[in-house]
């Protein structure tokens, strides 16, 4: 019987992907949030969160259809690493948008983040039935940008200085999967 071990909704290779918990905006999602070099790039950055900010978050994303919140978990220990969201799904254009933090430091740089990125992308199109992901990241997010081309992104476009980052204005650099092999 392995009724205790927890439901794993998406596996991959040395991480699983399940729901986001209450329970976990008490322990380290807390911590990332709160880390000013980890959210950096992130628009959450602007105010300090508390676990009841955290919570009511993540009630909100539960019942939001458009949006798909996941932890990230690691295999061999089951410590949650990260969390990598699918937002914005548009049914009619089959689309939506894909967010991730990695926020263990210790497991940047390691594959993890395009790991998640790979397992989100296979189960928009193949579960969710979408045609079309992208990400808008900034410039100076190299780290990410790399992420994402690992996972078979492509750059689309750059708007320029459209984030404002640590009293500068910096180009977004705007990335894209396509279900059918792009033409590029
Ligand atoms: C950005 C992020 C998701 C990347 O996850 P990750 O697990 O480190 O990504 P991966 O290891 O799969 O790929 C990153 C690649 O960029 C490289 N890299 C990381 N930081 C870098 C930097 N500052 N400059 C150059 N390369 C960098 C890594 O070495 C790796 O390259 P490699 O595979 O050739 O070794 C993670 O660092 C993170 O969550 N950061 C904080 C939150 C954030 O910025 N989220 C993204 C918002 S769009």
């Amino acid at each position: 019987m392995n009724h205790m071990r927890p439901r794993r909704f998406i596996e991959g290779n040395r991480i699983y992907l399940r729901e986001v918990r209450l329970s976990d905006a008490n322990g380290k999602y807390y911590r990332w949030m709160n880390d000013p070099e980890i959210v950096r790039y992130v628009e959450s950055r602007f105010d300090p969160k508390s676990v009841e900010m955290l919570q009511s978050y993540i009630r909100r994303e539960e019942e939001n259809k458009a949006n798909v919140f996941m932890a990230i978990i690691d295999k061999n220990n089951d410590e949650h690493i990260g969390n990598i969201k699918i937002h914005g799904i548009d049914h009619i254009h089959r689309h939506a948008q894909v967010s991730l933090i990695i926020g263990e430091k210790d497991y940047w740089g390691k594959g993890y983040g395009s790991e998640a990125i790979n397992l989100v992308v296979d189960f928009a199109f193949n579960t969710l039935n979408l045609y079309r992901l992208f990400a808008g990241i900034y410039a100076s997010n190299v780290g990410s940008i790399k992420a994402f081309k690992k996972a078979n992104f492509f750059e689309e476009g750059v708007r320029k200085e459209h984030r404002f980052c640590n009293g500068n204005y910096v180009d977004e650099v705007e990335m894209a999967i396509i279900r059918a092999p792009h033409k590029n």
